[in-house]
């Protein structure tokens, strides 16, 4: 039987990826999740198909009985967040490092086929050249940064020194449903979408011209199931981006004519750590993995409106 195991699965991109999995035709899929970030209830409708094992990453005996003979492990579990890694920085680096340590040292104890690891465009930096490719040297400008690419180092080693399959794929921040507005530290476009929706002023970090390859999770979670298929592709580390690039003014004048709304943003301090322009060169990705984005900006952005304003956000 083919076993499935996702960490962080109750978080926004890995509840995402459990759902892929079971319409992808698996029976069953192993959770582990310490709902730190994430929520039990983002697996409501899919739960009696799911695993759940509240545990943490960093702890190995909790979680190398789980992983032991998986075809395959997505390791979404993470602390992110750039500016949270910059105001408390060991949580995120105990997380992000250590439990992905953990995390690869019992898939390759456990004889895990294949290691899908969610990386992070972060890790570019600022370059001057845009899109961003993977052959570029990486930047880190934040802890978050640098946590996520350590982690995609340590997979490609765990590849060369002791014969596990990995794949590291960079996300490029990755928006849709479920993704969690709550935090100081909520992503770009969740805030966005609850400012639209309870019609209050968002606010904007900088001048709101800095760019994002704003990517669908949907597209994601396809990526991902290819990375899991591909052949010949261990050790080594894609973009997971659409390969577009909007800039915050765009994106909430997009929204306010969705929502046929005038609201003016506070605009405020750029963060410590942000990077100006974000795209990805999806080609490797396409040639490799077989992946190809399906979903536009305006599209993804139409679809998760239409989810947040159905789930009301507390
Ligand atoms: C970064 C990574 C992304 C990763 C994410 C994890 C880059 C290019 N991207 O996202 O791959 O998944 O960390 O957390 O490094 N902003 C506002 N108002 C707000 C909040 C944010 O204007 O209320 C601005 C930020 O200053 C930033 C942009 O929106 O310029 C996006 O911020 P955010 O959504 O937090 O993601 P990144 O830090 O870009």
């Amino acid at each position: 039987m083919n076993k499935y195991v996702v960490t962080g699965g109750a978080g926004f991109i890995g509840s995402a990826l459990v759902r892929g999995l079971l319409r992808d035709g698996a029976s069953k899929v192993a959770v582990i999740d310490n709902c730190l970030t994430g929520y039990e209830k983002n697996l409501e409708e899919v739960r009696a198909s799911v695993d759940f094992h509240p545990v943490d990453v960093r702890d190995f005996d909790a979680i190398a009985p789980i992983l032991r003979g998986a075809e395959v492990v997505f390791h979404e579990a993470a602390i992110p967040s750039v500016p949270r890694s910059i105001n408390d920085p060991v949580p995120s680096h105990e997380v992000n490092i250590n439990g992905t340590f953990q995390l690869l040292r019992a898939a390759a104890a456990g004889g895990v086929g294949r290691v899908v690891y969610a990386a992070s465009s972060s890790a570019y930096g600022d370059s001057e050249v845009l899109p961003k490719v993977e052959r570029m040297v990486p930047r880190p400008k934040s802890p978050y940064a640098l946590q996520k690419l350590a982690g995609e180092y340590y997979a490609t080693v765990f590849a060369e020194c002791f014969g596990l399959e990995t794949v590291s794929l960079r996300y490029f921040n990755v928006f849709g449903p479920r993704q969690d507005p709550s935090s100081p530290y909520s992503g770009v476009l969740s805030l966005f979408m609850r400012a639209i929706l309870e019609k209050h002023a968002p606010a904007i970090l900088g001048d709101g011209e800095q760019s994002r390859d704003f990517t669908y999770v949907e597209d994601v979670v396809d990526l991902n199931l290819k990375a899991a298929r591909a052949k010949g592709v261990s050790g080594k580390m894609y973009n997971g981006g659409n390969g577009g690039r909007i800039t915050l003014n765009e994106a909430w004048a997009l929204l306010q004519s969705i929502e046929g709304v005038k609201i003016a943003p506070v605009y405020g301090p750029a963060r410590a750590g942000d990077v100006r322009h974000s795209q990805a060169d999806t080609r490797a990705a396409q040639a490799d993995l077989g992946y190809s984005p399906r979903f536009t900006f305006e599209q993804g952005l139409r679809l998760t409106l239409d989810w947040f304003r159905t789930h009301p956000q507390k």
